[in-house]
């Protein structure tokens, strides 16, 4: 039987199961871990170790079709002006929760779109950030940029700032592709958008990519991956496309007859991955690459390689906060969403409640499966010695488990004595196999394909 028959009767093609950008993922969250939770947890946070910050930006001046993230259209500037002073008053909430001390080794702008916010509010933005946690030495600073919504002022605005990584949307170059996504990029703008990033001192550069999307076929990819290699990225995003309307309504938008079937999709991602590693990229996880000399190259080769909330990083801190509506924040004792619609979380903060509102609280066996989960995302195995110095002997409540893997996928996962691996021909259902650690899994609908 070929590969792809083999991955199809095991139900890559049917399954539907999460990316596992945590552990639990996001719907077994409960409102029983809230705002009581983040206070405790903020101040028990260790001075002594620099946290990352999330800002989430949830505008858009353009609604792409097919984008599922947390996002709102507006035309004018009026709502984000508030978001912004909500933001701040976000910062003077948890600055007075926060140990004295405390630094900031890492901070993300993601959305939406970042780049939306004119000069004067992203230096107002991010000095409010600083002075509420002042940054460490050596700070990383990312921002996700739409090359369509950002001039050179902005990227002077955040270089200033400290920006030095960046990740700027791309999709797909076709216009056919663009048109049938809603979202129309010329070249030559991205092009220029990454030379003024470059010219600003930005030393890594990411570029998000989606397979899956309407109207693709393995020609198409194929010169839009040779479009993004001319631009030289030091990593790049290649998402499979999520494609649902049920829940990112705008998505009703898009022609379900122009998708590519579930053979095509995993055409699409082979023959993606091939190229992307032709012309000298490292595959990392299940939907990255990396130059070789590029940090998560360097983190998955030498096994620092994790998850977070953004896909892969080599950020090992314990500790994320998440500022802005729907932002997750990560401790060691558990996650905390802040309110996800942008009305409730500004209420919340205008109230001066903390705006946590749902979470999870680790107990059990959540922390040890978790890391389970995320060594088989980023490196293919679960080394069980590893495992057992972190966990002890819990680790053998999970000897069952991957017996049942090794059983359900024969030919694809190798089990020995001290570690399980899914072998290369297996990778694909990579998040299957993650699933069966899970105790949470329930109801599926909520997540995209597997494949
Ligand atoms: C916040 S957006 C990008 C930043 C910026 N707003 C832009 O458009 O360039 C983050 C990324 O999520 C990915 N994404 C959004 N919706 C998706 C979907 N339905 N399926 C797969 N990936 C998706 C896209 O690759 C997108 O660039
Ligand atoms: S892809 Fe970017 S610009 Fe388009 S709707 Fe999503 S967040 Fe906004």
């Amino acid at each position: 039987m070929e590969n792809i028959d083999h991955l199809s009767a095991l139900g890559l093609f049917d399954a539907r199961v999460p990316r596992y950008t945590s552990y639990p993922t996001a719907p077994a969250f409960s409102t029983a871990t809230n705002a009581a939770f983040q206070k405790q947890a903020l101040q028990g946070l260790d001075p002594d170790l620099p946290v990352s910050v999330y800002v989430h930006i949830p505008f858009c001046e353009r609604l792409c079709w097919f984008c599922a993230c947390r996002t709102q259209g507006t035309r004018t500037l009026s709502p984000v002006e508030n978001y912004i002073e909500t933001l701040k008053q976000e910062l003077r909430l948890l600055a007075d929760r926060l140990p004295p001390g405390l630094r900031m080794g890492r901070l993300h702008w993601g959305g939406g779109t970042p780049t939306i916010l004119p000069p004067e509010m992203i230096t107002d933005l991010a000095q409010a950030i600083k002075a509420a946690i002042p940054p460490a030495e050596p700070f990383e600073f990312s921002v996700e940029i739409d090359p369509t919504m950002v001039d050179e002022a902005k990227i002077s605005a955040l270089a200033a700032q400290g920006m030095n990584r960046a990740s700027i949307g791309i999709q797909d170059f076709s216009s056919k592709v663009q048109d049938a996504i809603g979202r129309e990029q010329p070249y030559a703008l991205t092009e220029n958008c990454v030379r003024a990033l470059r010219q600003a001192g930005i030393g890594s550069l990411n570029t998000d990519l989606v397979y899956g999307l309407p109207h693709q076929s393995e020609q198409t990819i194929a010169s839009s991956i040779d479009k993004v290699l001319a631009l030289d990225p030091d990593r790049v995003a290649l998402f499979g496309y999520a494609h649902v309307p049920h829940m990112a309504k705008r998505q009703k938008l898009i022609d379900e007859t122009a998708l590519p079937d579930d053979r095509m999709r995993y055409r699409l991602a082979q023959g993606a991955a091939e190229r992307f590693q032709a012309a000298g990229y490292d595959a990392i996880g299940i939907d990255h690459f990396a130059r070789p000399d590029d940090g998560l190259a360097r983190a998955a080769r030498d096994g620092t390689l994790r998850r977070n909330f953004q896909g892969y990083t080599t950020d090992t801190c314990p500790t994320l906060i998440g500022l802005g509506a729907s932002s997750i924040s990560r401790f060691a004792q558990g996650y905390v969403q802040n309110a996800a619609a942008t009305g409730a979380y500004v209420q919340r903060i205008q109230e001066g409640q903390l705006p946590g509102f749902r979470g999870h609280e680790h107990g059990g066996q959540d922390m040890m499966r978790a890391r389970a989960i995320e060594m088989l995302m980023c490196d293919f195995r679960i080394d069980f010695r590893a495992l057992q110095s972190a966990f002890g002997r819990d680790v053998a409540a999970l000897a069952p488990i991957h017996d049942r893997i090794a059983e359900t996928f024969a030919g694809l996962v190798s089990l020995t004595e001290t570690a399980l691996e899914i072998l290369p021909q297996g990778r694909p259902v990579t998040r299957m196999i993650a699933g069966h650690y899970d105790e949470y899994a329930g109801g599926n609908a909520l997540f995209s394909k597997a494949s």
